[in-house]
């Protein structure tokens, strides 16, 4: 078969490793982990967390991107032949769709917090954060968030270098950037953890992240902990899929998969390293929620000796994190309209990323002129969220957890062992029969527990 549209391949492994850790590494790890870590009590949470990546997370992982070099298309068409090839029944197929639907729903408020980080360089490096008060920082951070103008116009920004790099292709456009922007985000975040530990709240700050205090761990910790795993992994979305799609025969799965899962926890823990320190040493709070990093961090900014410096850094190494996330939402999409269409995938990435931004202005309106709007109130669920919560919440809580559900089923009980030990070139390997059994029971067990958890609270 010939295909009508340009090569996707991968044309090395490198480049495959630099986008997968391109995808997984985001907000996720630089904005969520740290917050969540600091809500819910620090090391214990940071254990269960890599103990659930590990065990649940990973297996998933792996099979995510095995079905995508066996289907060798987008997520949607991949399914089709998987499951047209293995004569399996057709709920299989909402592997591929709702990993899809639910990427363009991250994406759309995915691309929204983009935007804050981009604007947060400029408030960085103009010093707009200079004797910033507690006070202060929270009337910015407000001030910003309830001008919808100002949000369209940098989540319009994100968005657009999110197209530009999609629309040059998988090679031109994908892997060019990856290459080029993970190690700069490795380097950034590694002088900032260096410089962190010479902080006077450095101590505190380890202490904190790695003392295991179990007293504080409830049920809810775990959850929050297993689903943050499958966030900042990047599973259930389509876009492992997507990028498993253009991979070679001859990489292997499995290590690559380790690869990326440990890098991703390495960078979120990098990512605490780089902030408790900051805000121990100014007496700040760890547990401020979602505004650690855009309210907490910068008063700290604003206090230190090359703050200026210092700040600018972290929020260029946030952007190119959420940056290098947003390709790998939207080309999943793109690759499976290219698919269908003899239309240029330029056109694609501007057309649906277009979508993506109309989509994207109800999360911008859920922080002002729609912040009193609760769409779900009626129902009598959801009740107090905004529409960005209800889309956070519907995909993190409900598509991320059914899909990764169906993908761990799918590849350990419709997929027999012969056939995924081929895939996976395993043999009989150990870690082939680890993972199998990861796959087939301690992950549904651990999704239909954060499931019904979920549901039930
Ligand atoms: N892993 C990304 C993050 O941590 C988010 C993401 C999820 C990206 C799923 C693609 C697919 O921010």
């Amino acid at each position: 078969m010939t295909t009508p549209f340009t090569p996707r391949h991968w044309s090395s492994r490198f480049a495959f490793l630099m986008a997968a850790v391109g995808s997984a590494v985001g907000l996720g790890n630089v904005w969520r982990f740290p917050y969540l870590a600091g809500e819910n009590g620090g090391g214990a949470f940071i254990l269960i967390y890599a103990a659930t990546t590990l065990a649940i997370a990973l297996p998933i992982l792996i099979s995510e991107i095995m079905l995508g070099r066996m289907g060798k298309q987008s997520p949607i068409n991949a399914m089709k032949t998987l499951v047209r090839e293995n004569k399996a029944a057709r709920i299989w197929l909402l592997i591929g769709w709702g990993g899809i639907i639910g990427a363009f729903i991250v994406l759309s408020y995915y691309s929204v917090i983009g935007g804050w980080a981009l604007k947060y360089i400029e408030l960085a490096l103009t010093g707009a954060f200079a004797g910033d008060t507690e006070a202060a920082a929270a009337e910015h951070f407000a001030s910003f968030v309830s001008d919808a103008g100002s949000l369209v116009i940098w989540q319009t920004i994100f968005l657009a270098l999110t197209i530009l790099i999609v629309a040059a292709g998988v090679t031109g456009g994908i892997e060019r950037a990856v290459v080029m922007l993970m190690p700069l985000l490795f380097i950034l975040l590694a002088a900032m953890a260096v410089y962190a530990t010479t902080m006077p709240g450095f101590g505190e700050a380890m202490l904190f992240m790695f003392a295991f205090d179990f007293s504080e761990v409830t049920p809810d910790t775990v959850l929050a902990a297993i689903g943050q795993g499958f966030f900042s992994v990047s599973i259930a979305l389509g876009a492992m899929m997507t990028y498993g799609a253009y991979l070679d025969e001859d990489v292997s799965i499995g290590q690559s998969a380790v690869f990326i899962a440990v890098l991703d926890t390495v960078v979120a823990l990098l990512a605490g390293i780089a902030i408790f320190p900051l805000v121990f040493s100014y007496g700040l709070e760890p547990s401020s929620g979602p505004g650690l990093t855009f309210i907490t961090l910068p008063i700290a900014f604003g206090t230190i000796g090359g703050g200026v410096l210092i700040g600018g850094a972290f929020f260029v190494l946030l952007s190119v994190a959420a940056v290098t996330s947003a390709i790998s939402l939207l080309e999943p999409i793109v690759a499976w309209v290219e698919e269908g269409t003899n239309i240029a995938r330029k056109w694609l990435a501007i057309f649906i990323g277009v979508l993506a931004w109309v989509a994207g202005l109800g999360t911008v309106f859920s922080f002002n002129l729609w912040a009193e709007f609760h769409p779900m109130a009626r129902f009598g669920v959801m009740e107090k969220m905004t529409l960005f919560d209800v889309l956070d919440f519907t995909t993190a809580n409900l598509i991320m957890p059914i899909v990764g559900l169906m993908i761990a089923l799918f590849a350990g009980w419709v997929l027999t062992g012969p056939q995924v030990a081929e895939a996976l070139h395993a043999g009989d390997k150990p870690w082939f029969r680890l993972w199998r059994f990861a796959l087939r029971y301690i992950a549904p067990f651990g999704v239909v527990s954060i499931f019904v958890a979920n549901v039930l609270m």
